[in-house]
């Protein structure tokens, strides 16, 4: 895969910029341009609609994503945010499957399937996260629980999503400070893409997220099978988020 696919997401879960977005939008404008990195902007859903207009002021240097989605396309569902209205606020892209929203929200491969095909239907890129609990990897399960992961969520949908990207993210290095080493993540994405190229016959850029830092980013952009990183908590300053889009 070409270097052109690298793509850098800041997700910035149920936090805001201790600089604020605005600031932190700025910030990010003003980076050396390099066509070869999407940037990929991920903030909670109120504050999406503030951050295309910054976006749009600013050159259009980065994309604006939503953490979420309802599966739903409209209705009853209290609480929920449907892919349509994602879109219509400026959001490109939608991260499905999130280990947070797995564990703590209970979405299990169906739903993130079901999320999958809603956020494909709409037009929108999605960024589908997958990745094993530490006790699969000590039993050494981590590559089929990763082919079950793929293989239900691409089960209701016909053809690949256009602008699919993968989010390979061990939950023990989530948040944790120990990202997973570099041969882990190699031996991973290769495992990702022999799976996505018999389920589906083809390539899709394979991101690496779990405690990406400023410290540990260039050499976990040296592992070829890298194509980016999902970050959390060194995505809520521009200082630590601008040396990782350096390292890539
Ligand atoms: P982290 O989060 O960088 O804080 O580990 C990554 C993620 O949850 O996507």
């Amino acid at each position: 895969m070409s270097r052109s696919a690298r793509v850098l997401v800041a997700n910035w879960k149920m936090n805001l910029p201790e600089e604020g977005i605005e600031a932190f939008a700025l910030a990010v404008a003003s980076w050396e341009p390099r066509q070869t990195i999407d940037l990929v902007l991920v903030p909670p859903f109120p504050f999406l609609d503030m951050l295309t207009r910054l976006k749009q002021a600013h050159g259009n240097r980065f994309e604006v994503g939503a953490q979420n989605c309802s599966a739903e396309e409209r209705g009853a569902w209290t609480g929920e945010v449907a892919c349509w209205m994602l879109a219509a606020v400026g959001a490109t892209r939608v991260i499905v499957g999130h280990s947070e929203r797995r564990h703590l929200f209970d979405e299990d491969d169906t739903l993130v399937g079901r999320k999958l095909a809603a956020v494909s239907a709409a037009g929108l890129k999605p960024i589908l996260c997958i990745g094993e609990e530490e006790s699969v990897r000590q039993s050494g399960q981590t590559r089929s629980l990763l082919r079950h992961q793929i293989e239900t969520a691409l089960q209701t949908i016909q053809e690949l999503p256009p602008g699919l990207t993968i989010a390979y993210e061990p939950v023990w290095a989530i948040g944790t400070g120990s990202s997973a080493t570099a041969e882990m993540i190699a031996e991973a994405h290769d495992d990702i893409a022999a799976i996505l190229e018999e389920v589906a016959g083809t390539r899709v850029p394979i991101l690496y997220g779990g405690s990406v830092s400023a410290d540990n980013a260039e050499e976990l952009a040296s592992v070829g099978s890298v194509d980016g990183f999902l970050v959390g908590g060194a995505s809520l300053a521009s200082s630590s988020f601008g040396s990782i889009y350096r390292a890539l």
